[in-house]
């Protein structure tokens, strides 16, 4: 597509964009909207400077693209129950954001997207990297994406997230939060209903294990993909400014905080976007 209402400039070959020539706090237009939706699909995360936004507007900005995900255990704003606040300093330690993931893939119907805005941001540091997992999928070759097309993988929010969240948001939240999101099942490979395209659909941080396969067979297996995915060639990274905001597909991304800023304060704001089907 030309763009002719926003201005948009490819971050890495891999995936991102900035995109610039739009102001986020105003409702857009029928044009921009559709201008800005495929700039979306097409990098996948889609990055925006000097944005500064009351609550009421950030969730009005994500609002346009969907309904609104339920909020999980991340504390939200008092007024604000769809607005999650994620903040880092030397009380709050970083928690399960810095390890590779796609939001919420522990439920059956995850987020489709997520608009996280900057509020603080340290001096230094502090910056999240993508993932394009249809790269991902595409660069393994024939026979492994043949291998992994049909298989389900288990997706459990206890093996690597349940000692944190206990730790941050206590034994209650946790019982809570492991009653009302047992594992669920998810396919390996996705194929994102809007674009066609297959994605590679495992994460380190929820992916437990690959249903069928012994334990060892299932480790190695998902090791494999976890490294795969993790290339350098696969990624981009955005440095953040105060009032930044970045804005990307879960269908097609995985994602992490860079923990290189501990004990400096970081403060941001998340609004997730619901899906309406289950990953296929
Ligand atoms: C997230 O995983 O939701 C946020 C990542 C970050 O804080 O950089």
């Amino acid at each position: 597509m030309g763009y002719t209402r926003i201005d948009v400039r490819p971050v890495t070959g891999a995936l991102g964009a900035e995109v610039s020539g739009i102001r986020l706090a105003e409702p857009l237009d029928e044009e921009t909207f559709t201008e800005l939706r495929d700039a979306w699909l097409t990098y996948q995360v889609v990055f925006f400077r000097d944005q500064e936004l009351t609550p009421e507007q950030h969730v009005a900005f994500a609002g346009q693209f969907g309904k609104f995900q339920k909020p999980g255990f991340v504390p939200t704003l008092e007024d604000h129950p769809n607005i999650r606040k994620q903040e880092m300093d030397e009380n709050h330690k970083i928690g399960s954001d810095v390890t590779w993931h796609t939001d919420d893939t522990f439920v059956e119907i995850p987020s489709m997207g997520s608009v996280l805005y900057a509020l603080e941001v340290p001096e230094a540091g502090g910056d999240t990297a993508w993932i394009n997992m249809h790269k991902a999928f595409e660069t393994l070759s024939e026979p492994m994406q043949a291998f992994i097309s049909p298989m389900t993988a288990i997706h459990d929010i206890s093996a690597t997230m349940g000692p944190g969240i206990l730790r941050d948001y206590g034994a209650e939240a946790w019982q809570k939060l492991r009653d009302s999101t047992p594992p669920v099942e998810h396919p390996v490979v996705r194929t994102h209903r809007e674009t066609g395209r297959k994605s590679l659909f495992v994460n380190p941080l929820l992916t437990s294990s690959i249903k069928g396969l012994s334990e060892p067979e299932s480790r190695m297996l998902l090791d494999l993909l976890f490294q795969h995915m993790q290339q350098p060639e696969n990624m981009c990274r955005f440095r953040w400014r105060k009032h930044s905001v970045a804005f990307w597909d879960n269908r097609s991304t995985a994602h992490k905080g860079i923990n290189d800023f501990f004990p400096a304060h970081r403060l941001m704001h998340r609004v997730a976007i619901a899906d309406t089907e289950r990953p296929r």
